[in-house]
């Protein structure tokens, strides 16, 4: 996020769609015997069997080469040369690799939009028909052989992208108040930076010479923004905490905001997380906030939209129970142009970074979140129905996260203390369990889910160093990874209250095993194994992945031996695994190059062994952006990256000289960052990533 409008610093993945060509293809290189038995009319029945294939990691009996059975060389873990770090403003790939700028901010989303404005004099009705800013998590959706529906192609489909916020400082013209070119703030440009907020649904389809285009004329393209209608369902539906005058029963929202990482469904849907919603409301004249909006950040002044000044709405003395209608999971369905996008309540109110859906060996539906603050928990959902295999896309598939279980994770110290290793177990999240009860202030199971923090606090969840994103590996049943980005308030005695009272990363807990550093700058991975490998279970296993930093510290500090001078990085966020099993993280840290940072560069992506636990730099974003949100083609032939804020002047070693303060980025947009278009004032956009010889990502 700009430095102007945070107060805290965001991939989709496909591996639980795998195409069952796929699968053959990936079984068949593992042990060429089978060519015959897979290629031969195995229908969807032979799923489970060649998940568990694949699973196998290879080490099946040798097979001599037959004219029948040609030997696949088998698909390598990290085969590319890594990157070195940049502080250009540009995108640095591998070679052989080819980066491409595709649907920037105020890209029209069909033939009928109006072309954006390069001096940033769009209006807000430009804006509501316009690809939106800060693209962060995304999912590539293939369509169907007839291209009306889900399916598994490679060569067309939906890019879904989500438009986390705006750079003020960027989005709008100066206007008449030289020294605040905001000023005055109207409707309009409230209504303006609402809808660059969202979700674009892309229909993009693959030329011949495998570059990507945008399909202006299809019907599938479509924004849902601030101002979109949608529904409120689950648990928290109707709740009194949820009803406001313009909608006094509480199941009709408009609007999706912050919409930071993402998740994707095996029934064709898309999931976008709404985090940081709290900075978008404030009030007017006095208030003593509720411990409610303390414990979710709600302030006066929010992080400096001023839509509250314009738009009642955003003005919680005007419109108190509006905060609680935000911080949830939206599901859309991209294939649906005229469908309704749905807030599920069932998986708890927070500040959502991602959501990884995995399909558990029950058939429950398994979500793994994150709570992106300081200090706060992880959570998982599990669904109270099971998935249809047979028949992916049915209405009761379709409805599988609208009633469930959430749970909040507790990391312990395990057998042995000190060893960054331990045990852990998921508490749930019911009313009348665990203290959830009437006596202590919880009166519904909706009324847990709107306070799902403060319920959380009550059951004594482990607070962490900034839950991103959560992945889990498609090779290992019940093994999932979390970035945990950073935390300058870890390393006292304080911890968020057992009766919610505490005010939103306000707490300086002590470290502990999991968040083993005091004012961890750098950020670490954790990993747990979920018992039996069942995405179900209520205990699991944990290690640390990666402590990030400096390999030159020594001291209880110091970095683990998998970061090296080779990958240096801070700040882990985006996190997703393709298909064959590598963790892609994505960051989003300080690029000041100094200090601490030296040798990081500009933000980055990288690649992980998760066995062998080996990362290698395979790309580096432009001036002052941080890199987000991951999706491929079934074929994994073609990968969608996000570049999110470039030209964040920050800390960042080539800022203009002649810099002051937002007031004069605004008047001077082209000083910094001109990416991606030369000449331009720099825009957010997503980054085709391809192989010059057509191959497959990373292999
Ligand atoms: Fe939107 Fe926590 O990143
Ligand atoms: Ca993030
Ligand atoms: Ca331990």
């Amino acid at each position: 996020m700009a430095q102007s409008i945070r107060d805290d610093d965001g991939v989709s993945n496909t591996s639980r769609n795998l195409s069952l060509t796929e699968l053959v293809d990936q079984a068949i290189a593992q042990n060429p015997k089978r060519r015959m038995l897979l290629k031969t009319g195995l229908g969807l029945a032979a799923v489970p069997f060649l998940g568990g294939l694949a699973a196998c990691g290879g080490g099946d009996d040798a097979v001599l080469p037959t004219p029948e059975t040609p030997v696949v060389p088998a698909e390598k873990m990290l085969s590319f040369t890594g990157v070195a770090t940049s502080t250009g403003d540009a995108i640095v790939v591998p070679e052989g690799y080819v980066a491409t700028a595709f649907v920037p901010w105020g890209t029209p989303i069909n033939n009928a939009a109006p072309n954006w404005k390069a001096d940033a004099t769009g209006s807000a009705a430009d804006q509501e028909q316009q690809v939106g800013d800060n693209h962060d998590g995304m999912a590539f959706f293939g369509f169907n052989a007839s291209a009306n529906g889900f399916g598994e192609r490679s060569d067309e489909g939906l890019l879904v992208i989500n438009h986390e916020y705006i750079n003020p400082e960027y989005f709008y013209a100066p206007d008449s108040d030289t020294a605040d070119w905001m000023a005055p703030f109207t409707y309009e440009k409230a209504r303006k930076a609402l809808a660059g907020h969202g979700i674009s649904i892309v229909h993009t389809k693959r030329a011949a010479d495998g570059s990507w285009e945008h399909v202006k004329s299809s019907l599938f393209n479509r924004r849902i923004h601030g101002n979109t209608p949608m529904t409120i369902q689950g648990p928290a539906a109707g709740h009194t905490l949820m009803k406001t005058a313009a909608d006094p029963s509480g199941t009709v929202v408009l609007g999706t905001l912050n919409n930071c990482g993402n998740g994707r469904t095996p029934w064709g849907t898309y999931l976008t997380c709404e985090e940081n919603f709290n900075g978008y409301f404030g009030w007017n004249g006095d208030r003593t906030p509720s411990a409610l909006e303390n414990r979710y950040g709600i302030s006066a002044t929010g992080f400096g939209y001023r839509w509250h000044t314009v738009d009642p709405r955003f003005d919680v003395n005007a419109t108190p129970n509006e905060p609680n209608r935000h911080g949830w999971i939206v599901e859309i369905d991209p294939f649906a142009p005229a469908s309704q996008a749905v807030k599920r309540t069932a998986l708890g109110r927070f500040k959502h970074e991602n959501a990884e859906l995995v399909i558990a060996p029950n058939g429950k539906a398994v979500v793994y979140m994150g709570c992106d603050e300081r200090n706060e928990y992880i959570y998982k959902f599990v669904s109270s129905g099971t998935f249809d295999a047979t028949n992916p896309t049915s209405a009761a598939n379709r409805n599988l996260l609208a009633d469930g279980t959430l749970y909040v994770a507790r990391f312990d110290a395990g057998a042995t203390t000190g060893d960054n290793m331990g045990s852990g177990v998921w508490i749930p999240l019911v009313h009348g369990q665990n203290g959830l009860t009437d006596a202590n202030g919880f009166s519904s199971q909706g009324d847990v889910m709107i306070r799902a923090r403060q319920a959380a606090d009550r059951v004594g969840a482990t607070m962490m160093d900034r839950p991103e994103w959560v992945a889990a590996n498609p090779k290992k049943a019940g093994e999932v990874f979390v970035t945990l980005t950073n935390n300058s308030r870890r390393g006292g005695t304080s911890s968020n209250n057992a009766d919610g009272s505490t005010t939103a990363g306000s707490a300086r807990p002590p470290v502990d095993e999991a968040n083993p550093r005091a004012n961890n700058v750098w950020g670490h991975i954790v990993r747990w194994n979920e018992a039996g490998g069942d995405g179900t279970a209520l205990s699991f296993s944990w290690d640390i992945f990666v402590l990030a930093g400096q390999p030159s510290i020594t001291d209880a500090r110091k970095p683990s031996a998998n970061a090296t001078l080779d990958n240096l990085f801070n700040s882990p966020d985006g996190l997703a695994f393709d298909s064959f099993g590598r963790m892609w993280i994505q960051t989003d840290g300080n690029f000041s190059n100094t200090g601490d940072f030296a040798g990081n560069g500009n933000n980055q992506m990288l690649v992980a062994d998760p066995q062998t636990k080996e990362i290698r730099r395979f790309l580096v974003g432009p001036s002052g952006c941080e890199i987000t949100g991951i999706t491929w083609t079934p074929d994994r032939k073609t990968m969608f990256i996000n570049v999110q804020h470039p030209g964040e002047v920050g800390s960042h070693p080539n800022k203009p000289a002649a810099y002051t303060d937002d007031n004069w980025l605004a008047r001077n947009p082209t000083s910094f960052s001109k990416w991606p278009t030369s000449g331009v004032r720099p825009r957010s956009a997503t980054v085709v990533v391809r192989r010059t010889d057509g191959g497959v990502i990373g292999a």
